[in-house]
């Protein structure tokens, strides 16, 4: 079910990356809706962070104490913060996005959190929600040596993927209690097969 290799991006998810890309820089009106969240939550979570609020609900509700929690499309991580203070100290939250500016975002502010709730239990990954199993730091970092400029280096580029999916993936198999995704997910049977066989 893992696929074999990455599928290339259509024009729609390449301004759907540039939107949020510049989203993640200052706030996009169009973008957001109004949500109530609990207020006890926010107060620990930086403005920055709550200006580039683009969800349309509150996922909170559904995780418990003690849960391992992966937010699939987590911006710039309010929901992770969020769920970070739900789930405690014996939790974890780990949020997924394929957009780089929003994941410097979130990084960001990590020990800040951290230090103004007491524990620190949240990270970002980079990746795509439709391959949970693909770390794309790691493989920028171990593809750096490969020119691709000729057909062996892209064979070896997707034994790359494949082996760092195998040998470490960025989500492993039956690793979390809950997924919640806030604002990101259609009803995609590709999403729903990754997340039910692989997370
Ligand atoms: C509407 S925003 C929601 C952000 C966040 N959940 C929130 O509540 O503010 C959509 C986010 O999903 C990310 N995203 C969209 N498609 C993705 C994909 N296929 N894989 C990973 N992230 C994706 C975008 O980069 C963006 O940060």
């Amino acid at each position: 079910m893992t696929p074999t290799t990455s599928p290339a991006p259509t024009d729609r998810e390449a301004a759907v990356a540039q939107r949020y890309a510049a989203a993640a820089g200052a706030q996009e009106p169009a973008l957001c809706c109004p949500v109530q969240y609990r207020r006890e939550y926010l107060e620990a979570i930086p403005e920055e962070i709550l200006q580039r609020d683009y969800g349309c609900g509150d996922p909170s509700q559904y995780v418990r104490e003690g849960e391992t929690v992966l937010d699939l499309g987590s911006g710039g991580g309010k929901i992770c913060y969020i769920l970070s203070q739900v789930v405690g100290p014996a939790g974890r939250v780990i949020g997924v996005d394929c957009n780089q500016e929003m994941l410097a975002l979130a990084r960001r502010y990590r020990e800040a959190v951290a230090g103004r709730i007491g524990h620190a239990n949240v990270e970002f990954r980079y990746g795509l929600i439709q391959d949970l199993a693909l770390d794309l730091e790691q493989l920028a970092e171990q593809a750096r040596g490969l020119a691709l400029d000729s057909p062996q280096d892209w064979l070896d580029l997707r034994q790359l993927e494949q082996r760092l999916r195998r040998e470490s993936p960025m989500i492993p198999d039956a690793s979390v209690d809950c997924v919640v995704s806030n604002c990101v997910l259609k009803l995609s049977l590709r999403i729903h097969r990754e997340v039910f066989f692989h997370a």
